[in-house]
């Protein structure tokens, strides 16, 4: 057998890449530059510099958008540069950026109390085994920002990004107590001697509307709308990305223009646009293009999409996936037609009953819920149709195309 020259791997020509630097397509890269948005910066700035020259709370800021349309990004750079001047100008003002999708209201309030506590000043002593009890840290937590360690009076800036997440996955225990409700404690706690307010960035304005009446009667916020990005501003934003992280002429115009428009017109989602691009571009280096072209990014929407779906599928808790399933048989059986969402449930119920260590099945109305966010995250279509004459409406499901797609992979995963 002829030995292989290993030699030949290591043998590339650097300037065949088309990658000049790929930070610039990191997932937390933040630009110098966040075109289209300098209107809500200013707006941003303006409403917290308030706080330079007044000792009042500021009323709550609510940024509402749907996703991809710069929240996190502006947050970010309202955050550096609140901070940087209140320690130019020496302001007692403390600002905190806390991304709460992922959090607990428990984990928040620790969290913040930890890093109040670098003064030195808090130190919480843990219940049982170290856990705060809710109850008890928000509390102690209240005292820390009432006495206001120093003794002095300070203001507490505190940006709640994703903050809906939170709030729709703690629905219950918020309503059982809305003392721990983050929005209730922040807005309506009166300081002995310091001063809180909030910025919150949202996808859902739901969870806004679904505040208790006593907290919602204090809530006066002031709300900033992020609209989707059309495609002039998608194509600025990628021209700006490609013409840092690529060589000359790395992407057509074409190409550009193609994608740009093409998710101005499905989402104006500008992190999904700029992962599209990446995969296209990972792809086209792969395959030794010398441009970037519509068809590369045809196939990375693809990839992406699959890969999305993926990471979805496999962080669904059990009864999803048994959901997913039971619409995925069922249409299958129905010869890849619509399929009543009654003969899903039943045959979910059956699922449940048949699983090595059994389930109790979920009611109807909890499936339903689940059906509608698996609609969300784009595996299923539910469409509602007459069921005929005198017969009223009924709900009919399908699987997307992608969800055909990974179903083999996971099938076989799973096995
Ligand atoms: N105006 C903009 N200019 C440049 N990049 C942007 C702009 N808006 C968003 N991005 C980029 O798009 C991605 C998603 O933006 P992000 O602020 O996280 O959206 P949201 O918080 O609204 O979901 C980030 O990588 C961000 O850097
Ligand atoms: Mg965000």
């Amino acid at each position: 057998m002829p030995t292989q020259n290993l030699d030949d791997f290591f043998n590339v020509d650097s300037s065949a890449s088309l990658i000049k630097d790929w930070k610039y397509f990191d997932d937390d890269f933040l630009p110098e530059v966040l075109h289209h948005r300098e209107d809500k910066l200013e707006k941003i700035a303006k409403h917290l510099s308030t706080a330079f020259t007044q000792q009042t709370k500021l009323n709550p800021l609510i940024l509402v958008g749907t996703p991809g349309t710069g929240k996190t990004a502006c947050l970010k750079k309202i955050h550096e540069v609140v901070s940087r001047n209140a320690s130019k100008m020496k302001k007692p003002i403390k600002v905190f950026y806390l991304r709460v999708g992922n959090m607990n209201s428990s984990t928040l309030y620790r969290y913040i109390a930890n890093d109040i506590r670098t003064d030195g000043k808090f130190t919480p002593k843990g219940g049982q085994g170290g856990v705060y009890e809710k109850q008890r840290t928000i509390e102690k937590f209240l005292d820390l920002i009432g006495e206001s360690a120093t003794g002095g009076k300070f203001h507490y800036i505190i940006i709640f990004d994703e903050i809906d997440k939170m709030l729709m996955r703690e629905r219950k225990n918020l309503s059982k107590s809305v003392a721990v409700n983050p929005l209730h404690y922040f807005q309506c706690i009166e300081l002995k001697h310091s001063i809180c307010s909030i910025v919150c960035a949202l996808n859902d304005i739901r969870c806004i509307s679904r505040l208790d009446s006593s907290t919602s009667s204090r809530f006066k916020a002031i709300t900033i709308t992020y609209p989707k990005y059309n495609a002039d501003e998608l194509k600025d934003i990628i021209q700006d990305r490609i013409d840092k992280a690529l060589m000359p002429d790395s992407v057509s115009g074409g190409a550009v223009s193609f994608l740009s428009s093409r998710m101005a017109d499905r989402s104006g989602d500008c992190r999904e646009t700029l992962s599209i691009l990446k995969q296209a571009i990972i792809d086209g280096q792969e395959s030794n293009a010398t441009m970037i072209e519509e068809s590369h990014i045809r196939e990375g929407e693809k990839k992406f999409k699959r890969i999305t779906l993926l990471t979805q599928y496999n962080s669904l808790p059990l009864h999803y996936r048994l959901i997913l399933k039971s619409v995925l048989q069922k249409w299958l059986d129905n010869k890849k037609r619509e399929i009543e969402s009654q003969y899903v449930y039943d045959y979910y119920k059956t699922l449940c009953t048949h699983l090595r260590q059994k389930e109790d099945p979920l009611e109807s109305r909890t499936v339903w819920e689940y059906v509608n966010t698996l609609q969300q995250m784009g595996f299923i279509n539910v469409r509602k149709r007459g069921l005929g004459r005198g017969l009223g409406v009924s709900n009919f499901l399908s699987v997307t195309p992608e969800t055909l797609t990974i179903m083999g992979e996971i099938e076989n995963e799973e096995e």
